[in-house]
């Protein structure tokens, strides 16, 4: 069988599609590069707001058409997969295999007898389930600590897809680890829906389980370089959390704490069990322990009932804390939530006006602290080439995008150290040094000519 994977969502779908992909090759299948080459498409599904989900009814259309043309297997996993919206969407476009978040490992029923199967539960076997680990020399990887969520935000419909929350064990957790630090890992991602409540559900707590921090400092130690974490939520955040980031030196000093609104009045109504003055001393104590934390958020604009001081009070938020990096959306109404149920939408016009002034207001500050770290030396991830010709693109251990030109002794992936030369709101420019902090000298770039001769379709 020749399978193609498309996916949608979060770190936690691209982990899952990681582990379906890896699952369906140890049985026997091919993966593709596109759908004309596969005779399985399965895509990796969202459910968080309505673009996602109307981008995977696009996709199913697609799909349906070629279908009537020549025989393919259409299936649908990931969080819309697990929703009776997602149920009703693969009736309607005849998908064939449906399994949700919970039930990944039955992929392998497919490569059977090409049955059509739904498998929607959700099985204890995957929280013990260490994936194969990524091809040698891949320097980042996600590792999954934990599934599910146990908070019931009002606009949210995770607990609803992913069922509620699992931690996985600590031994389980660092056997994964050194898989990945075999195949030369050297940053890893920590991925959990809400990380700082690690351990505190009731099976974790029959198990003993350390708390998050401690985990931090366990995973800390086994030899990775750089290890980050998402997400933090912040009713459950403790200063420990902060200690354990600032005597543990693999933590990298990154912190993404969504606030979703400055408004008590709208975190009230959003469910999301924390005030803007508590979120306000997390902060605090971020930046007591560590006081070049890089700080992230997200926030929802137009929440049902969100008044222009509401609104207010996050834009004054935003300028309190002032921070490097935020993910700004627009409220999106999903069936089956509580405030899709309970309130009125906005208005788009003045939920877009209203994301426009905060967008803007980020670009200021992500301007403002990416500039303080002009003339830096900051630890760089490169991923490998970047658009640019010559440039090689990754980012630092504060999440900030860099590109870099290639140098001598550092033209391929690897994590090298750059200093800052130029910033703008989205992007860093540096110059790659050596191990004394002097510039390394930069390759010799091609010529315009140079270039078109190793590029056939140029000469042409
Ligand atoms: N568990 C994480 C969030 C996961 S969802 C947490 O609680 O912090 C990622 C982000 O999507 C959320 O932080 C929120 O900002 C946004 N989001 C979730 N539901 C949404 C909705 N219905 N409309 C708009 N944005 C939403
Ligand atoms: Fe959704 Fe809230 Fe859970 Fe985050 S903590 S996944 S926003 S319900
Ligand atoms: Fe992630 Fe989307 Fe599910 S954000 S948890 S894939 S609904």
């Amino acid at each position: 069988m020749k399978a193609h994977m498309i996916t949608y969502g979060c770190q936690m779908n691209e982990y899952d599609t990681h582990t379906v992909q890896s699952q369906l090759v140890s049985l026997g299948a091919d993966m593709v590069h596109s759908v004309d080459e596969a005779d399985f498409v399965l895509i990796n599904t969202c459910a968080i707001r309505g673009r996602p989900v109307n981008k995977v009814r696009s996709l199913l259309g697609d799909l349906r058409k070629l279908k009537t043309r020549r025989p393919i297997v259409v299936g649908m996993m990931g969080c819309l997969a697990q929703l009776q919206e997602g149920q009703d969407m693969a009736e309607e476009y005849g998908v064939d295999v449906l399994i949700g978040p919970g039930s990944l490992l039955e992929i392998g029923r497919v490569l059977e007898n090409n049955e059509k199967f739904w498998a929607l539960n959700f099985r204890d076997e995957l929280h013990d389930h260490i994936p194969p680990p990524p091809p040698q020399g891949t320097l980042q990887a996600h590792l999954t600590i934990m599934r599910g969520c146990d908070h019931h935000c009002t606009y949210c419909i995770v607990p609803q897809t992913r069922g509620p929350q699992v931690s996985r064990h600590p031994d389980s957790i660092l056997r994964e680890l050194d898989t990945l630090l075999a195949a030369g890992v050297q940053e890893v991602t920590l991925l959990g829906q809400n990380v700082n409540a690690y351990g505190f559900d009731q099976g974790a707590r029959m198990a003993g389980l350390p708390t998050f921090a401690d985990l931090l400092r366990l995973v800390g130690r086994t030899g990775i370089r750089r290890v980050k974490f998402t997400t933090s939520h912040p009713m459950n955040f403790t200063e420990d959390v902060a200690m354990a980031m600032a005597d543990t030196p693999a933590i990298c000093e990154f912190i993404h704490l969504p606030m979703q609104s400055g408004s008590n009045r709208v975190l009230r109504r959003m469910a999301r069990e924390y005030t803007r003055e508590q979120y306000l001393q997390h902060i605090a104590d971020i930046r007591k322990h560590l006081p070049n934390a890089v700080l992230s958020t997200d926030v929802i604009v137009g929440f049902p009932g969100e008044t222009e001081e509401d609104f207010q009070q996050t834009l004054d938020l935003y300028d309190e804390v002032g921070y490097d990096q935020a993910f700004m959306f627009i409220y999106s109404a999903r069936p089956g939530t509580p405030s899709h149920k309970h309130f009125e939408d906005l208005p788009k016009e003045l939920k877009t006006e209203r994301l426009g002034r905060l967008v803007e207001l980020q670009k200021q500050w992500s301007q403002r602290r990416n500039a303080a770290l002009v003339g830096s030396a900051q630890e760089v991830l490169l991923r490998g080439d970047a658009v640019t010709e010559g440039f090689l693109e990754g980012h630092t251990r504060g999440n900030h995008p860099v590109v870099v030109p290639k140098a001598l002794g550092a033209d391929a992936a690897g994590v090298y150290t750059a200093r800052i030369e130029h910033a703008t709101p989205h992007m860093m420019y540096g110059k790659l040094l050596d191990a004394h902090g002097q510039e390394l000298p930069e390759l010799p770039k091609l010529t315009p000519e140079a270039a078109a001769m190793t590029n056939p379709l140029q000469m042409a």
